[in-house]
């Protein structure tokens, strides 16, 4: 595993981390064990960086970090957020009583004193215009509930405008083989100004494992069977905003790319990994056999030249018309 640093934190963060979504809920049907061998194992391969949040199975994501804690003595970070605790995504939501309950239920989740990094989970698009919630962030940093903080977005504009704030240290944004807008003016902002990048939905909610097809079934609770369309949250949550029958398309022609002995999935980590504003990905797994192959990305050689045009070419053509002027 090789490390980055995360924004002005001096954090060495493994390039590619953990995401915790899926083992808190909205992704089918978790068993704890399982998720928290799952956990294991990404300490066990390096990881020291995982990301959470305080509705992600209303707190049993940040409960089984706690508990990751409890058994283990290595020193790791973790990432949470807040914000979608909100009935409806107001500006006027993000008020100090609201945030500050949010944080101190994070802290009892995490059985900690301070979370490492809180971020705005996406929230309204007017919160990047209210500079008193980014001093609420301040205020709670200065009385030692946080060590640091970012935000989360749906668009590159929102991130544009939030790392205008000077203690903005992350902007966790969507960005794979299917989302490469960041790449463009945003990457080159937050390089500028030492922010952080944290890579989320990596996979395309697994699709870019190669390893869904058009039988693939998925439980009433999953995502990727309740919001294919933006039915409950941002569609470009669920297989990066895709269509579904395009997204398989593109998916067998990426299979072909893929190096020898290097997976799909890792192939499209390793992309991830040949742009050096990105501080890490945070690939979402529910067991240890998917966060080993996942990690192995990091040990892979770059990509060559001729794979990266390719990769590049197949965006242009196949995706980049469905999606990239929608965030
Ligand atoms: N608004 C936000 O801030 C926000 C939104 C989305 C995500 N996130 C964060 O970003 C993280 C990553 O995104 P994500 O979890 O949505 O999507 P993802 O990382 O693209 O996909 C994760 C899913 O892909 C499958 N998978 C993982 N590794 C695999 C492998 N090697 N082979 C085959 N399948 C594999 C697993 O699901 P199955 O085994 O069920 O297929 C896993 O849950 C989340 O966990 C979360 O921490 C944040």
């Amino acid at each position: 595993m090789k490390y980055r640093t995360l924004g002005r934190t001096g954090w060495k963060i493994s390039e590619i981390s953990f995401g915790a979504w899926a083992i808190g809920g909205a992704w089918g049907n978790v068993d704890d064990a399982e998720s928290l061998a799952a956990l294991h194992a990404a300490l066990d391969g390096g990881v020291n960086f995982f990301d959470t949040a305080d509705v992600y199975g209303d707190g049993r994501s940040e409960r089984l970090l706690a508990r990751l804690k409890r058994e283990r003595r290595e020193k790791f970070y973790i990432a949470t957020k807040a914000g979608r605790r909100l009935p409806q995504q107001t500006p006027e939501g993000y008020s100090r009583k609201n945030l500050t309950a949010w944080i101190e239920r994070s802290l009892k989740n995490l059985d900690t004193d301070a979370i490492d990094l809180l971020q705005l989970h996406c929230p309204h698009p007017d919160v990047f215009y209210r500079p008193e919630v980014f001093g609420i962030l301040d205020d709670l940093v200065q009385a030692g509930k946080l060590r640091h903080y970012g935000v989360s977005v749906e668009k590159v504009e929102e991130a544009l405008k939030a790392i205008e704030y000077p203690k903005v240290q992350s902007v966790q944004i969507i960005f794979n083989i299917f989302r490469q807008r960041p790449a463009d003016l945003f990457f080159r902002e937050a390089q500028r100004r030492k922010v952080g990048i944290l890579a989320r939905v990596p996979l395309a909610s697994g699709m870019l494992s190669g390893k869904i097809s058009r039988t693939s079934h998925f439980a009433r609770d999953d995502h990727r069977h309740f919001n294919r369309h933006g039915e409950a949250f941002d569609r470009g949550e669920t297989f990066a905003g895709v269509d579904f029958d395009v997204a398989l398309a593109a998916v067998e022609e990426l299979k072909k790319l893929a190096p020898r002995k290097t997976t799909l999935a890792q192939m499209a980590l390793r992309w991830i990994l040949e742009f050096p504003a990105v501080t890490c990905s945070i690939p979402g797994a529910k067991r240890p056999d998917q966060v080993r192959e996942n990690l192995a990305a990091s040990d892979l050689p770059p990509l060559s030249q001729a794979t990266l045009k390719k990769i590049h070419a197949l965006y242009e053509n196949r995706i980049k018309p469905l999606v990239h002027q929608y965030w």
